[in-house]
């Protein structure tokens, strides 16, 4: 079954019906569905970043995927976890949809606290993990481009982001597709590379340039400046913007770029030389000069309520 009455036609916003292994729009657009249930909405429309990103998350997705269980990974992941945890705080999560998902990241973090869900995703190879790892029945995976959602519009308490909009060129569709899904109030929670700070604005340059691992014509870090004023104009207003990680971002994480990263998971106690990077990356990024300092910025902004008339 398809949480049908959250998806809509991307091309005319339209409802959808279920016909034999299809979903039809009402204007005739037909849609195939895989055999594991992923509904293919962008096999025929696809921005050309899109299709890009496509090609190469299909052919990466086995050692992305591997590179997200090395045990220094996860610890320092628990770090930027939990901090991400308290930007959401209780806010309701009845019904999310978490977009550029890749194996549902979000969903994990979230659990049990959200009601409905679906995913979006650009690689059938990362939907297809994302559905063979769902624990919680009420997740939904699709394939689309997040600049053309296949996703009913005002339909969403919450959107997730989880380093998708970096990939995303065109940000002016991207954040206006995420403003028209949102109910009004609801809200846009985003974990992304951030290069507001020199020396990661410099490394990055180059190793996204020489990185078999990375596409580097969609890398592109937030910058500050470049994203507020786009997610504005898109009709959302910021409300958080904290960055996180220094040295022991770069030296632990990043095990898909760092080849010799991979070797880490072979020293004794890495788990808690992890956790003491990420305690004095924390500090430093708490340092009043440093507040924009950091490689990976939290941030949330709200889709405002109508003024009453
Ligand atoms: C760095 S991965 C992040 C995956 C997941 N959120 C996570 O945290 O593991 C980026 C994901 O964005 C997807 N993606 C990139 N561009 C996209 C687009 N235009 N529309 C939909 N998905 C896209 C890729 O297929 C990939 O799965």
């Amino acid at each position: 079954m398809h949480h049908l009455d959250l998806l809509a036609c991307p091309l005319t916003g339209s409802a959808l019906r279920r016909t034999g292994d299809a979903l039809v729009g009402a204007t005739g657009h037909r849609y195939s569905v895989t055999p594991s249930g992923i509904p293919l909405f962008a096999e025929q429309h696809c921005s050309e970043d899109a299709k890009r990103q496509q090609a190469h998350y299909d052919r990466v997705a086995a050692a992305y995927i591997a590179s997200l269980a090395y045990p220094h990974t996860l610890e320092y992941m628990d770090y930027l976890d939990t901090a991400f945890l308290d930007a959401v705080g209780d806010a309701p999560l009845d019904t999310v949809a978490e977009i550029c998902c890749g194996t549902g990241e979000a969903f994990r973090l979230l659990g049990s606290r959200v009601g409905r869900g679906v995913g979006v995703d650009i690689s059938v190879a990362m939907l297809e993990a994302a559905v063979s790892a769902r624990e919680n029945p009420r997740l939904e995976f699709t394939q689309g481009d997040a600049t053309r959602l296949p996703l009913r519009s005002g339909a969403f308490d919450a959107v997730f982001m989880f380093g998708g909009i970096h990939h995303v060129n065109d940000r002016q569709k991207l954040f206006g597709e995420i403003a028209r899904i949102l109910k009004p109030g609801g809200r846009f929670y985003w974990r992304e590379p951030v290069s507001d700070f020199w020396l990661w604005r410099a490394l990055r340059a180059v190793i996204y340039r020489l990185s078999p691992a990375l596409d580097h014509a969609t890398e592109r870090p937030l910058l500050y400046e470049e994203t507020v004023p786009v997610l504005q104009a898109a009709g959302l207003r910021p409300l958080q913007w904290r960055t996180y990680g220094f040295f022991g971002f770069c030296l632990f994480m990043n095990s898909d770029v760092l080849i010799f990263n991979r070797a880490f998971r072979f020293i004794p106690g890495i788990r808690r030389l992890t956790r003491w990077a990420a305690a004095l990356d924390d500090r430093i990024t708490r340092t009043p000069t440093m507040g924009n300092a950091g490689l990976q910025v939290i941030g949330c902004a709200e889709k405002p309520r109508g003024e009453p008339a």
